[in-house]
């Protein structure tokens, strides 16, 4: 019998074998959607910026090597298995830990707690651990419900915030419909318009939930002034703000939070609730956090300190990974990092905007976050299938297809991101060249 050691993971199927299979047993009309596009990357090895696919473009052609510019929405903000990561694993399971009981005290979520609380600004320094994103939102309108007596709940046109439950009522029809899930309860206004917000809220609503950036909705820029007017708004109403830092948290703009001057530099606000997911995984064990103000607490936990629960959020080992993370990316030096590669990077998209006015309406972004919104729906997605030819992997927005979202791991180096901007390039001259042939 093999040891572990040798017992190979990757390869196992060939690409062909596998499409079959997930057919077969996973997901049907995702394998034909695939198939339709003319590409299935799957990725097979996979580290730091970099991953291979199991098999080539076309049967018989070689593996490609892709360099990962979707990073999962920031899952991969540390790159393909980042080796501190990797270590730290280890060495929590070598060290003693598994997923803990979440029933019982942790040793290793009250530290990851008081780590959050303190990267995060004013009072939040409370925080509730889950397994995925949507998770940590339901959680985070569910204590806003609690706190405030009220049902009510506003969120963006085009915004995403998961899946699940209350996280799916936030969003777009085209998630909700096919569920029959609907709510009068929960209401959408249009994205940076202070105006339509303050038509929208009043003294029934509990929250209003906004990504720093909404990425799913085509990396929109909110107006300077949207983020303090909306706080101000809430204020007023009493109803609780949570911010969803799902990608545009943990470093991402150049900033560690985007309210904490990631958009603006004077546009600095304290939410109520602030939600991570992805990225505290770092691509290597699941976790999300919704973090909350001291003063909410009591609402939820008082009468009942087991009515909330997670079994497998905030397991011991995934709090040791999710604290390693976020001593590397706290750190300013990886935070100057991200900021000067971000300039680089913008410099280098306007320059393609400027090449190709005609096919480009807007490039926008902070950071490491940039979207480019092309005038034709159908180029987002032509985009994105000829710069999986040149090696990079980004994807369109799934509300807003026009735009490309483009999110390099933060451990980019320049010449790394040089080649980037180069093959996008490539990519869009072809476009450009086959659209006017
Ligand atoms: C901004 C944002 N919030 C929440 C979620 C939900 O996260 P999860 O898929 O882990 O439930 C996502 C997922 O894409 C997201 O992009």
């Amino acid at each position: 019998m093999k040891n572990n050691s040798e017992k190979k993971y990757i390869g196992t199927l060939s690409q062909t074998e596998l499409l079959k299979l997930y057919a077969k047993h996973v997901n049907k009309p995702k394998v034909q959607i695939f198939k339709q596009f003319g590409f299935a990357v799957i990725p097979g090895e996979r580290s730091g910026i970099y991953l291979k696919t199991l098999g080539g473009s076309k049967k018989g052609q070689p593996p490609m090597e892709i360099i990962n510019c979707r990073s999962s929405g920031g899952v991969f903000n540390l790159g393909h298995r980042h080796p501190e990561i990797v270590n730290e694993l280890k060495d929590a399971l070598n060290g003693g830990l598994d997923l803990g009981d979440h029933m019982l005290l942790s040793e290793q979520r009250a530290l990851l707690g008081r780590q959050l609380a303190e990267l995060l600004p004013g009072d939040l320094d409370k925080t509730t651990f889950g397994v995925s994103g949507g998770e940590a939102i339901d959680s985070a309108i569910k204590f806003s419900r609690a706190y405030t007596k009220r049902k009510g709940c506003i969120s963006a046109i085009g915004g995403y915030h998961g899946h699940t439950g209350f996280a799916l009522l936030t969003g777009d029809p085209d998630f909700k419909d096919t569920f029959l899930w609907n709510n009068p309860d929960f209401m959408q206004v249009p994205f940076g318009n202070l105006d339509a917000m303050e038509k929208a809220i009043n003294e029934d609503v509990a929250c209003v939930i906004l990504e720093g950036i909404p990425a799913t909705g085509g990396v929109l820029i909110a107006p300077e002034g949207y983020f303090p007017g909306v706080r101000e708004l809430c204020d007023e109403n009493g109803v609780m703000l949570i911010l969803d830092e799902v990608q545009s948290g943990l470093g991402r703009t150049g900033e560690f939070w985007s309210f904490d001057g990631g958009l603006y530099p004077n546009d600095k606000i304290v939410p109520d609730f602030v939600v991570c997911g992805k990225g505290m995984s770092s691509g290597i064990y699941p976790l999300s956090t919704c973090s909350y103000k001291s003063k909410i607490e009591k609402s939820i936990f008082k009468e009942d300190p087991f009515i909330h629960i997670s079994t497998t959020g905030g397991s011991d080992l995934g709090c040791a990974v999710a604290s390693k993370m976020l001593e590397i990316q706290s750190d300013p030096d990886f935070l100057a990092h991200v900021k000067k590669l971000g300039e680089s990077f913008e410099k280098g998209l306007r320059k393609i905007q400027y090449d190709h006015s005609d096919l480009i309406k807007e490039v926008r972004g902070r950071g490491l976050m940039w979207g480019i919104e092309f005038y034709e729906e159908i180029d987002g997605q032509l985009n994105m299938l000829h710069c999986i030819n040149e090696g990079v992997l980004l994807n369109y927005c799934g509300n807003n297809k026009a735009t490309d979202i483009i999110m390099p791991p933060l451990i980019i180096t320049q010449e790394q991101l040089t080649d980037v901007l180069d093959r996008i390039s490539n990519a869009i001259t072809r476009l450009s060249k086959l659209k006017k042939s």
